[in-house]
Parts: structure tokens; sequence; C-alpha cells
């Protein structure tokens, strides 16, 4: 397979620093040593250092959950690229479609942290993705092409193969309803399309497109069998080690 499957669980503002080391430690434990998936766990800044020290050695990745653009200054609450870095963070995940709606951030503000990230050797897992009027309205495909469009603005063939792209359906996002194989398929390949537009056909073959929303193990190993569904981006299902194991395992078992 040329692409190489990646869950990551995005912890939300969940989990004390004490409670997401017991997380991280009953994950590691159970697959800490997997190396045929990449795994990231993505907990909240507060956490981020406790949790980089359990997996300090181990294959499973530390991720944030938002980056701010400018590399230091007067922004109050914000957090940049390189202090992240500083505590052994390798990926962080950007326009969230929380973000885009509590916090407004629109797809220009998105696309300068895909920069910043990259340009500070972070891996973006950038999301996309319809709300469900946009679905019932008919422009899921025109909404997911300006996320995607927009946040890879000024990304570089040289830095294609480093983002991941998360599709995540607004609609099915912690509300149990999962989009249908068929609809998630569809948006990955017509991502996959914009990709090969983008960048050609072999850079595009490369990157990986993660699917969200309301995955847990019972759904996961016909998600993750699709041909261009290459992981999740778990929120609920990653609160907990037991379920979000499954999860790895039906990652390894998809191949
Ligand atoms: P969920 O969240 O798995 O709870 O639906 C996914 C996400 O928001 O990344």
């Amino acid at each position: 397979m040329i692409r190489k499957k990646l869950i990551a669980g995005n912890w939300k503002m969940n989990k004390s620093s004490a409670e997401a080391v017991t997380l991280a430690k009953d994950i590691v434990e159970a697959i800490g040593r997997e190396t045929s998936v990449d795994i990231v766990l993505c907990p909240p800044f507060t956490a981020l250092e406790s949790v980089g020290r359990v997996l300090e050695g181990q294959s499973v990745k530390l991720g944030a959950q938002n980056v701010h653009p400018e590399k230091s200054g007067a922004f109050t609450g914000e957090v940049s690229a390189e202090m992240l870095r500083g505590l052994f963070t390798t990926h962080v995940i950007v326009g969230h479609s929380e973000r885009r709606s509590y916090f407004g951030e629109t797809d220009a503000f998105i696309n300068k942290k895909v920069l910043t990230s990259l340009a500070n050797q972070l891996k973006p897992i950038l999301c996309v993705g319809e709300t469900l009027v946009e679905r019932e309205g008919g422009t899921t495909l025109a909404v997911v092409q300006r996320h995607v469009e927009g946040g890879l603005l000024g990304v570089t063939k040289e830095q294609i193969t480093t983002v991941i792209i998360a599709y995540e359906p607004v609609w099915a996002i912690g509300t149990g309803k999962v989009a249908s194989t068929e609809q998630a398929q569809e948006v990955h390949a017509y991502i996959r399309d914009l990709l090969t537009k983008l960048y050609g056909a072999p850079l595009a073959q490369k990157v990986r497109i993660l699917y969200g929303g309301s995955m847990k193990p019972a759904n996961a190993p016909e998600l993750l069998a699709q041909k261009d569904i290459d992981g999740g981006l778990i929120g609920g299902a990653a609160l907990e080690s037991r379920s979000f194991v499954d999860l790895v395992k039906s990652a390894v078992a998809a191949g």
C-alpha cells in the first residue's frame, strides 16, 4: 500500500493533564510499538508536555489541536508552531469545523496556519467538510473544493505529501450520524482528484485523506476498506483507550 494508514485522536477540550497521562499510558501499553499504522494523540495544550513524556521512545506521535500563524508577539491565548515543536509535537490539527464555526476561522487564516506548520516541520491535519445545510443544498463538493484549495494555497510540491487532509462532514461530528461509506468515499475520491489537478497524480496518490465524524470500532472496518480513506480523525471514541485501540487495530487489519 502506497499510503500508510493514520489514526489520530482529537481529544478536544477534554482530560486534565493527569487524566491525559493515564489515557496515553493505556494506549501506549496496548499499541505503543505498532508501526504498520501511524498513530497520533492530540491532547489539549495543557497536557501536551505530560503526554509527550509518555510518548517518548514510542511510535505514537504527539499532535496539537491548533496553532497560531505568527512566530511570537501580542496574541493573548495563542500558541506558536515553535512552542509546539519545543514540546516534541509533530502534528497539528488545522481548520477543524469547530474552529471554523465557533471561532470564525476563514480559509485564508487556516491557510496561514498550514504554511506556518510546514515551515516549522509540523505536519498539518487540514480539516475540510460541509454542514448539513450545505449537503442538503447540494453544495458539498463546492464547499470541500473551497476548503481544500483555500487551505493549500502556496503549499509546494515538496511539501504536499507531509500534509494530511481530514474530511469531516460537520453533520457527522459528535452526532452519531456517520457518513455512509459511499458518501465518504465519493468525497475522498473528489479530494484526491483536486490534489491530482493541483500536484499531479504521483504526489496526490501519496497524500493521506482521513475520515472524521462519529467513527468508531463498529463502522471503522467498512470505512477503512474504501480506496481513498486512509485513516481516521477520531473525537468521542478517542477518549477511551479501548475504543481507540480497537480503531487502531481496524486500521492495521485494513492495511
Ligand atoms: P467525533 O469527532 O469522532 O466525536 O465525531 C471527530 C472530530 O471532530 O474530529
